[in-house]
């Protein structure tokens, strides 16, 4: 009897500490651990949301990136971190897609994580060099089928957006090109605008900014329709690769063990920002949108995420060339 009064008793004080640890948070600066390269997009969605949630919850969310090996390195500093609601992770796919393709994880990603909100949804954009031998997608197409191991295709790291889309490119023209990984997209844009390799699948977050400029070429959307923002871009369908359809999201993480109390606190400040109307507009302009309203709440996340990492392992088979 008096061991279960103990349970109870230590359960109540664990419960109290909980509620009043959320009351007061946060109470200095929250980490925002990025796993790609600066530069890229979940980078420039990271700081976009971040600084709304800074304003809301009165302290900063410091951005810190932590690149390398398709964003696994990122996601495992979370993992390991107190579940104080001061580490989080920003991650998409890679996160559920990196449970299939690194066998060797040091966190198990079904369970390391405590989902906190869906932040945005939206396509990539096929792009090439400037001055790449290509006048139009069908060109791009042709010459990607024919030419195979010529062609430089830059990616993020194994898992990440950019480097599922190179594999389901690769699978969907029946060949293979030469793969370069680099720590995020931010980097392999630089390359790909110095003309150091030939093609990109990029988030249209980024990819929008750089076709206004002029800096590479944009060629076809991966969605299945065409993308608002960039009405003129045939989608990867049109041009005959049939059910090529890959659309990208970002989710907002803490370690698991976070009190609930924190997480509806981070899930209420990200609410605010994705209803903040300058964000909106933002999202609108670089072709991203929010998740509908019913699939905000963390156990709405949680169940996408769950879903996605099925859904990789049987797209996937284990491994990802
Ligand atoms: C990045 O920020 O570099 C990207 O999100 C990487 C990717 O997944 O392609």
């Amino acid at each position: 009897m008096q061991y279960f009064l103990r349970v109870i008793a230590t359960a109540a004080a664990t419960l109290t500490a909980g509620i009043a640890t959320a009351q007061d948070y946060p109470e200095r600066p929250v980490n925002l651990v990025v796993p790609f390269a600066a530069g890229g997009p979940s980078d420039a969605i990271a700081r976009l949301v971040g600084q709304s949630m800074s304003g809301t919850l009165g302290q900063q969310l410091v951005v810190e990136s932590v690149g390398g090996a398709g964003g696994t390195l990122g996601a495992a500093r979370v993992a390991r971190s107190d579940p104080d609601g001061y580490t989080l992770l920003i991650a998409h796919v890679s996160l559920a897609a990196g449970a299939t393709l690194y066998p060797n994880l040091t966190y198990d990603t079904a369970t390391a994580f405590a989902p906190i909100g869906l932040i945005n949804q939206g396509p990539m954009v096929l792009l090439t060099r400037k001055d790449f031998d290509a006048p139009d997608a069908a060109t791009l197409i042709q010459k990607m089928k024919e030419s195979g191991e010529e062609i430089s295709v830059g990616h993020a790291g194994v898992g990440s957006n950019s480097h599922l889309c190179a594999v389901l490119l690769q699978k969907a023209m029946d060949t293979k090109f030469t793969l370069a990984a680099y720590q995020g997209t931010g980097p392999a844009m630089n390359d790909l605008m110095a003309g150091a390799i030939d093609v990109m699948c990029d988030q249209s977050t980024t990819s929008i900014p750089q076709l206004e400029g002029g800096t590479v070429k944009g060629h076809a959307v991966t969605s299945a329709d065409r993308m608002e923002a960039l009405k003129d871009l045939p989608t990867l369908q049109e041009l005959g690769l049939d059910g090529f359809d890959f659309t990208i999201w970002h989710g907002l993480y803490a370690p698991v063990g976070t009190p609930p109390q924190v997480v509806d606190k981070l899930n209420a400040a990200l609410q605010v920002a994705l209803d903040d109307q300058k964000i909106l507009d933002r999202f609108a302009a670089v072709g991203t949108s929010t998740f509908p309203a019913d699939q905000r709440s963390p156990a709405a996340h949680d169940a996408k995420f769950q879903a996605e990492i099925k859904t990789w392992q049987q797209a996937l088979g284990g491994k990802a060339e």
